[in-house]
């Protein structure tokens, strides 16, 4: 059956009613740039995980509340969970699996040597929100690491390795 969608610029410059919300976006994701199609509300970590096959970018709470879902834009650490995909064009999208060829970025390095990680599950938002605050401060605080990874919660209490590996992370930063 031949599915025929109206974009809602497409609505508007005809002066059609847009009864079908569906629209095509394009989004530049990890460098490349991708068009997809999808309801202006639709969550973008619904359309990185299912339209893009990103499923690093972990769904968990879905309200904003626990930073599994981080993604950067533009540098910054956001929540693709309540961001609608339509606020997301335009800008630079980077998910886990951009974040470096082949886990070379210094966070994920010292993600390793530490082993960071217990379930897994809150890491890929712990990277990017570590990412992107040594992006911004190669040498944290404590506080300010406090500060800029409060977003992002562990149910396996992996808190002190975390803090482990973003100091060990920037001490590498500092000397590069
Ligand atoms: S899944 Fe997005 S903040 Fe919890
Ligand atoms: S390692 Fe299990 S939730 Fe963080």
């Amino acid at each position: 059956m031949l599915k025929f969608y109206l974009n809602a610029e497409f609505c508007k410059l005809n002066g059609f009613v847009n009864y079908n919300t569906m629209g095509f976006y394009k989004l530049t994701v990890n460098g490349q740039l991708h068009s997809v199609e999808a309801d202006p509300d639709t969550p973008l970590l619904w359309v990185l995980r299912d339209n893009l096959g990103l499923t690093g970018t972990k769904f968990s709470c879905g309200i904003a509340q626990c930073g599994a879902c981080t993604v950067q834009i533009n540098g910054d650490p956001v929540r693709s969970c309540v961001m609608p995909v339509s606020s997301a064009i335009n800008s630079k999208i980077v998910t886990i699996e951009g974040l470096s060829i082949a886990n070379s970025h210094p966070v994920q390095k010292a993600w390793i040597e530490e082993q960071v990680p217990q379930c897994g599950y809150c890491h890929s938002g712990q990277i990017m929100a570590a990412a992107a605050l040594l992006e911004k401060n190669a040498n944290p605080s404590d506080e300010e690491i406090h500060n800029g990874m409060r977003g992002v919660l562990c149910r396996c209490g992996t808190y002190p390795r975390v803090m482990k590996a973003i100091r060990k992370a920037s001490a590498k930063i500092s000397k590069s």
